[in-house]
């Protein structure tokens, strides 16, 4: 399939509310999935949603295992996530670092729900039903809130807990996107 072009914060496509999905399995959606997947792994994210490849359809993915962007945190399975329905499992919050491939070389500290369950498709319309926390809660967070036409840095409370990767964490080496 393709590597696609990821729009960048400050594109109004980015702030658009994503469409359902009304049809499972076909040829266009398999596509646009090879797509996203293609697309993620060149860049080495944790998560991509349609919305930022310019399609506003309510589809996420996401995968972290051994992710140099995000080095030290649990693995969480590759996942294909249909029209998503997000349920908080309690009400803690927690502040955690993240990135976006459409806001490159920079991290912010965001607040998100540390336990939740998530419910939704896969690309063949089968149910997906996960209760999760840590870093698998905020990937999904974050990747849903796209669907939103919400980017992270819109959530961050202290915006001096936003900048450029390689100022925040010197010698990490961390990848600059
Ligand atoms: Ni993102």
């Amino acid at each position: 399939m393709a590597i696609r072009d990821v729009l960048k914060m400050g594109d109004p496509r980015l702030f658009e509310t994503a469409a359902p999905v009304t049809a499972f399995d076909t040829p266009e959606l398999h596509a646009l999935i090879a797509d996203m997947h293609d697309t993620m792994r060149a860049l080495n994210g944790a998560g991509l949603a349609a919305p930022q490849i310019g399609v506003g359809l309510q589809v996420v993915i996401f995968e972290v295992n051994g992710n140099p962007r995000y080095p030290e945190v649990e693995p969480v399975p590759y996942t294909v996530l249909v029209n998503p329905q997000l349920t908080p499992l309690s009400d803690a919050i927690e502040e955690g670092w993240e990135g976006c491939l459409s806001v490159p070389g920079m991290r912010g500290l965001v607040p998100r729900y540390a336990a939740l369950r998530y419910q939704g498709f896969d690309a063949a319309g089968q149910p997906i039903d996960r209760s999760v926390q840590g870093f698998h809660a905020r990937v999904v967070q974050h990747e849903v809130d796209h669907l939103r036409g919400i980017l992270y840095p819109m959530r961050i409370r202290d915006l001096r807990n936003f900048g450029y990767t390689d100022t925040l964490f010197p010698g990490q080496n961390l990848q600059d996107d």
